[in-house]
């Protein structure tokens, strides 16, 4: 079976963004591949951090990982820093990636513009320390959200360099985005994100989640409830198509376009959606809280077999590079 790696930042509550948009394909590719599913905690370090709320948040990162329906029977559940070979690798793909790979990746923009005081090397670094991550287990699946696909192709730029310097070792990574794209954030503009406070939180209840979504953008066009609206330019009904059954997505358009259901209206059966999805996750979501040590256990047990792959491909990789030194024990 191939090998399939992915990961989320351990930077705050995951969102419906990270849900619909990687988690929820995770589920049902466990079947298909040998997964690895990771905490990349590395990663979160490249932008400001409070290192006292680290911890809780990788806990709280493995316990939604958990409650959305990861299982370790099938799936490694790991924390990146739990396997250093992790960043070994990273320095010697650093070592053959120019800069200029780097320098023109957008999401390195895009954050060094927003933290423009502190574009700190390991920002820079970030596609190549997500390389490491995919290729250290061959991984060759790939999925994430289709914000993350220029780090893919970079990923596979890195490999060809590094098969045509070294020989071949590495399998070029593919990456999988389902068909849910962006998913935006209750503005309507910007993409839902962690430090965007556009989110919905996967722990709120329904009502904390009705609080947030009655004053949810829809279609700026419609004014009263008596403007017929375009569902194609809404964010409430882009968010009905990947959370309702085909008759309430029908009923929701029609009645927009015919102007015969009102915004709230259509937002109450999209909380309703949305409930019957995220509910079961929450009540898991938080049993699992309370059960510290029965998760520990999983991302060890889930690190330590992980590890154990990446030993292999680390001695292979050093054997290709150079650094096998018989006169040393
Ligand atoms: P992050 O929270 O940035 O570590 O993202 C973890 C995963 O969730 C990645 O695969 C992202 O592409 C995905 N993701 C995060 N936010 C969104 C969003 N608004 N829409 C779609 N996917 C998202
Ligand atoms: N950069 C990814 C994100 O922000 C997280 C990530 C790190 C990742 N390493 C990875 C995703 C390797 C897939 C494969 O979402």
């Amino acid at each position: 079976m191939k090998r399939l790696f992915s990961g989320v930042k351990p930077t705050g509550d995951l969102h419906l963004g990270n849900y619909l948009g990687a988690i929820r394909q995770w589920i049902n590719l466990q079947d298909d591949y040998e997964p690895i599913f990771c905490i990349v905690d590395y990663h979160s370090i490249t932008s400001q951090y409070n290192p006292k709320k680290l911890p809780d948040f990788v806990f709280k990162c493995a316990c939604n990982y958990l409650a959305a329906g990861l299982d370790p029977e099938k799936s490694l559940i790991t924390v990146q820093s739990k396997i250093p070979e992790h960043t070994e690798l990273t320095w010697i793909l650093n070592c053959i990636t120019p800069v200029s790979w780097l320098e023109r990746v957008p999401t390195f923009k895009e954050k060094a513009a927003k933290q423009s005081g502190n574009v700190n090397m390991g920002l820079l670094d970030y596609p190549a320390l997500m390389t490491a991550d995919i290729i250290l287990y061959k991984a060759e699946a790939v999925p994430v959200g289709e914000d993350q696909l220029p780090h893919i192709e970079l990923a596979r730029e890195i490999v060809r360099k590094f098969n045509g310097v070294f020989g071949q070792l590495f399998p070029e990574p593919k990456g999988i985005i389902g068909k849910v794209g962006r998913i935006k954030g209750l503005d309507g503009a910007d993409k839902m994100g962690k430090s965007l406070n556009n989110c919905i939180f996967l722990y709120e209840t329904k009502d904390q989640i009705w609080t947030k979504l009655s004053k949810a953008v829809t279609d700026p066009a419609r004014i009263r409830k008596s403007d017929p609206g375009d569902p194609e330019v809404c964010n409430i009904y882009a968010l009905h198509k990947l959370l309702s059954d085909t008759e309430t997505q029908y009923e929701v358009a029609n009645g927009c376009r015919t102007a015969s259901i009102g915004c709230v209206d259509c937002k109450r059966r999209l909380n309703d959606s949305l409930d019957s999805e995220i509910a079961p996750i929450r009540e898991k979501y938080l049993e699992l809280l309370t059960k510290k040590e029965y998760v520990g256990s999983i991302l060890s047990e889930g690190s330590r077999k992980a590890a154990e792959i990446a030993a292999g491909t680390m001695d292979q990789v050093r054997d290709l590079i150079g650094f096998s030194y018989e006169f040393l024990e």
